[in-house]
């Protein structure tokens, strides 16, 4: 760790958003009143469908878009009345927005300079940050002469070179190629170790957002859906919504109905006990349906409709009491000449959620 690394560690700060609403006209309110505590240090990721308010509401935070009503709190500083300047977020945008004209040097040191930072210390700066991006090689470059990779690298230097408190991603990543976001994600994450600023990181991939957060806000409309770990979000879904953002393919969700003590499907085939009574939405993900065999094995029925090969695994698509139903499996070569299946649904493995309002239902199969 070198002594910048320290100086941004130092600075980490917590952030509170207190009834935190936005409305650009009477009609439309893009984010209705939001309550959330980030932790200092910590990397949040604002997952969501494109239109969903995650940039609104990052902008809110770094300044350049003001709240409807609420208060944002940087460090227990309200903040929301605040220039960007003086909010101690730095921000690094989708399109890079470097300036084209200046070189990779420049760009860098160009805020220490305008904060009236000596010569000798801003130069000392720009050199420890492009050691640790791998960019000492590309200081007196135009950002027009770097690859979409180094030039992702120098914005996020130009951010963190004012050891801002709070950096702030807003789809960072879109515009790389396949590899490269790969590998970007994987330096980020390092990066974040060493600095540990408080991190908010907007994205509409599921990817990055299991890779990268502590936690994970996923947003429904300007509202949250869900906010905790990967592997909670993963695990128990909070809604329907939750579950079928996260996964690929995503969670298979089938109507189900209960008498009391079994659940079935649309056919009338018994899946689980369960004690409640009515419509529900019983959710399970492709990983965890188990292929007993063909038709000939007891189990609940499904016909093959098509299956990819994914070389690692195949995932199967079948049809179910008239819904589809996605299964992955690594034997899915093995079933290739099998058009009918007896299929497992453990119990340990499946989600129920209610019909109307799409929330989780915990303990439904008692205790998990
Ligand atoms: N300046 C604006 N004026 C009016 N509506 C806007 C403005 N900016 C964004 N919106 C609307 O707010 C909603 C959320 O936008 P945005 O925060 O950009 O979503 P996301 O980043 O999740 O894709 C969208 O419906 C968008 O059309
Ligand atoms: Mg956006």
């Amino acid at each position: 760790m070198n002594a910048i690394d320290t100086a941004i560690r130092a600075a980490a700060a917590d952030i509170r958003l207190a009834g935190v609403t936005k409305a650009y006209d009477a009609q439309t309110t893009v984010i209705p009143p939001m309550d959330v505590e980030l932790r200092a240090g910590e990397f949040t990721v604002v997952l969501g469908p494109s239109g969903c308010g995650k940039s609104t509401l990052l902008q809110m935070i770094a300044g350049l878009e003001r709240v409807s009503g609420g208060r944002i709190l940087i460090g227990g500083r309200e903040v929301q009345d605040l220039e960007p300047k003086h909010r101690g977020c730095a921000m690094v945008f989708q399109n890079y927005a470097l300036y084209p004209h200046m070189t990779v040097f420049e760009n860098m040191a160009y805020s220490l300079k305008v904060a009236g930072i000596r010569k000798a210390e801003r130069a000392e700066r720009v050199a420890a940050i492009a050691r640790m991006l791998g960019l000492s090689d590309y200081l007196h470059r135009k950002p027009g002469q770097l690859s979409g990779g180094q030039r992702q690298r120098v914005a996020i230097g130009r951010a963190i070179i004012r050891e801002p408190g709070v950096l702030l991603f807003d789809e960072p990543l879109s515009n790389l190629d396949a590899q490269l976001r790969h590998d970007m994600r994987v330096e980020l994450a390092e990066l974040h170790r060493r600095i540990g600023a408080t991190s908010i990181f907007v994205t509409h991939d599921q990817v990055e957002a299991m890779t990268l957060a502590d936690r994970i806000l996923i947003l429904n409309k300007g509202r949250i859906e869900q906010f905790d770990t990967p592997k909670a979000i993963y695990h128990h879904p909070a809604s329907v919504f939750v579950a079928k953002f996260i996964g690929a393919p995503p969670m298979n969700i089938l109507p189900v109905t209960g008498d009391g003590a079994v659940l079935r499907l649309a056919d009338g085939q018994a899946v689980a006990g369960c004690r409640l009574k009515g419509e529900y939405q019983l959710g399970i993900r492709p990983e965890d349906v188990l292929v007993v065999g063909g038709a000939d094995r007891p189990g609940i029925r499904a016909s093959v409709r098509f299956r990819e090969d994914l070389g690692s695994h195949s995932v199967l698509a079948a049809d179910l009491a008239g819904s589809v139903i996605r299964i992955a499996t690594p034997f899915g070569a093995d079933m290739a000449d099998r058009p009918d299946l007896s299929l497992d649904l453990p119990l340990s493995r499946l989600h129920l959620f209610e019909t109307a309002s799409g929330r989780a239902i915990p303990g439904a199969f008692g205790a998990q």
